[in-house]
C-alpha cells in the first residue's frame, strides 16, 4: 500500500526508508537506517522531484501511482544524479515515457554515464531558469559540489519550498514522521545530521557557503532535502548548523580525546588527563577509543568540538595506524580552526607525537599546542605534575 505525507495541499513526500542497509555508500554505518526522499507536485502539470534508491523502489512506485491518481507524469526534475536518488529514473520513464526530464547539462552527461541508450525527452536548465506548471513555478539554482558537480536545487515559488538535494539531509529512517518539528531533532537527530554532513559534504565548505548565500536571497518557508526530515519551522536552526559546519567553526567549546591503546597504558594516560581536566572544572569532554569507533563518528565529533587531544602509541616508528587514518580523514574533509594537543607513548622511542604534528601541519588553520605529553610504556605517579602542566596548557588554550 502507499505511504505518503503531505507537505502542502498539492505537494507530497513519496519517498521511502531503508532499515536493512548497514552502510550508506558502503562506508558509513547507519544503525538507524536512512530515508530517500522524493516529492510530487500536482498542478496543471505534474512534477516528480528526484527518484529514490533501488532498495525502496517498490514502495516508491506505489506512492507515485497513488499520488498521481491516474494522471500522467509531465516532468521529472533531477536535482542530483547519485544512484541513491537516480536509480529508478529508467523504471519511471518506462512507465511514463512522455515525461520530460529536467536537469542541467552535467545532469544529462551523468544520465548517459549511468544508463545505456535511454531515450527520453529532456529540458536543459541553467542558473535561475524558471518554468510554470500552473499556479506553481519552479526556479532552478545550481549547487555544484554540494556535493557532486551536477547538483542543483529547485525552489518552488508559491509555497516557498526549497528542494535542496542532499543539503540539509541526515541519516536515519523516517518513522512515519516527515517534519523536523515532529521529532526532538536536537536530541535524536542532530548527531546523525552532523555525521551525514561532515563525512559526505564536509570537504566542500566553500561550495556550501555559496549555496547558503543564494538561499539567503529566497523567501524559504520549507527545506525539503533528499534524506531525513523536512524543515518547516525553526529553519534558522539548521541554517546556523550548516553555516558553522561549512565554515569549519566549532559548535561547542568542548574537548574530544581520541586515543588508541594497545594494552591499556595509553588509555590510562588519557583517563588521568580527563580526570584532571574535570577536576579543574572542564566537563565538556568526550573520550573515544579510535580503534573501536567508526571514523565517521570521529569526524563528526571533530567538527563539533573546539579542542582535540590525540593520544597513541608509537608503532613501527610511526603513529598508530588507526590514528594515521583518522588524521588523514580530517585532512581529506578539510577540517580547520581547531586546537590540538598531542600525547604519545613509546617503549623503544616515542616518535608518534612528532609524526602526528607533521600530519596536522599539512592541514589548514590547526593550532598545535607546544606542550606535549609523553610516557615510556606506562604512566607513573612521578609524572603527575608534568601531566598537570599539560592539562593547564589545554585549559589556557580554552580561555
Ligand atoms: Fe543522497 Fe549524494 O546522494
Amino acid at each position: 500500500m502507499y505511504c505518503t505525507r503531505k507537505l502542502t495541499e498539492d505537494i507530497y513526500w513519496i519517498g521511502g526508508s531503508d532499515r536493512r542497509l548497514s552502510r550508506f555508500e558502503n562506508i558509513f554505518p547507519i544503525p538507524r537506517g536512512v530515508s530517500y526522499n522524493s516529492y510530487v507536485i500536482l498542478d496543471e502539470k505534474t512534477v516528480l522531484l528526484d527518484t529514490v534508491d533501488y532498495s525502496v523502489s517498490r514502495q516508491f512506485i506505489k506512492n507515485l501511482e497513488h499520488t498521481l491518481k491516474g494522471r500522467t507524469l509531465d516532468y521529472i526534475v533531477i536535482n542530483h544524479m547519485e544512484p541513491d536518488h537516480c536509480a529508478v529514473i529508467g523504471d519511471i520513464l518506462m512507465r511514463y515515457p512522455q515525461a520530460t526530464v529536467i536537469g542541467n547539462a552535467k545532469t544529462f552527461n551523468m544520465i548517459d554515464q549511468f544508463y545505456e541508450n535511454m531515450q527520453y525527452k529532456k529540458m536543459t536548465v541553467a542558473e535561475g531558469d524558471t518554468i510554470s506548471i500552473g499556479k506553481h513555478s519552479l526556479r532552478f539554482i545550481m549547487a555544484p559540489m554540494v556535493h557532486w558537480p551536477e547538483t542543483m536545487v529547485t525552489f518552488e515559488e508559491s509555497s516557498g519550498i526549497l528542494f535542496s538535494a542532499d543539503a540539509f539531509g541526515t541519516f536515519g529512517a523516517l518513522d512515519g514522521i516527515i517534519f523536523a518539528d515532529e521529532v526532538d531533532f536536537d536530541r535524536d537527530w542532530l548527531d546523525d545530521a552532523r555525521r551525514y554532513y561532515t563525512n559526505i559534504v564536509g570537504k566542500y565548505g566553500v561550495q556550501v557557503q555559496a549555496l547558503l548565500k543564494k538561499a539567503s536571497a529566497l523567501n524559504i518557508k520549507m527545506l525539503a532535502p533528499l534524506h531525513g526530515p523536512v524543515w518547516r519551522k525553526d529553519i534558522e536552526y539548521i541554517l546556523d548548523k550548516y553555516n558553522k559546519w561549512s565554515t569549519y567553526e566549532p559548535e561547542d567549546k568542548a574537548i574530544m580525546i581520541a586515543y588508541a591503546s594497545m594494552y591499556g597504558n595509553t588509555e590510562n594516560m588519557v583517563n588521568a588527563l580527563a580526570c584532571m581536566l574535570a577536576e579543574d572544572g572542564i566537563n565538556n569532554i568526550r573520550i573515544y577509543d579510535i580503534s573501536g569507533t567508526d571514523v565517521s563518528t570521529l569526524i563528526s565529533e571533530a567538527f563539533r568540538v573546539s579542542h582535540i587531544v590525540l593520544a597513541c602509541p608509537t608503532y613501527n616508528g610511526n603513529m598508530y595506524p588507526v590514528m594515521e587514518s583518522f588524521i588523514g580523514d580530517m585532512k581529506a574533509l578539510n577540517l580547520q580552526n581547531r586546537t590540538v594537543a598531542l600525547m604519545d607513548n613509546g617503549t623503544w622511542a616515542a616518535t608518534a607525537s612528532g609524526k602526528m604534528a607533521a600530519a596536522l601541519e599539512a592541514m589548514k588553520n590547526i593550532s598545535i599546542l607546544d606542550k606535549r605529553f609523553s610516557v615510556k610504556s606506562a604512566l607513573k605517579t612521578s609524572q603527575a605534575e608534568e601531566l598537570e602542566a599539560f592539562k593547564d596548557a589545554i585549559k589556557a588554550s580554552m580561555e
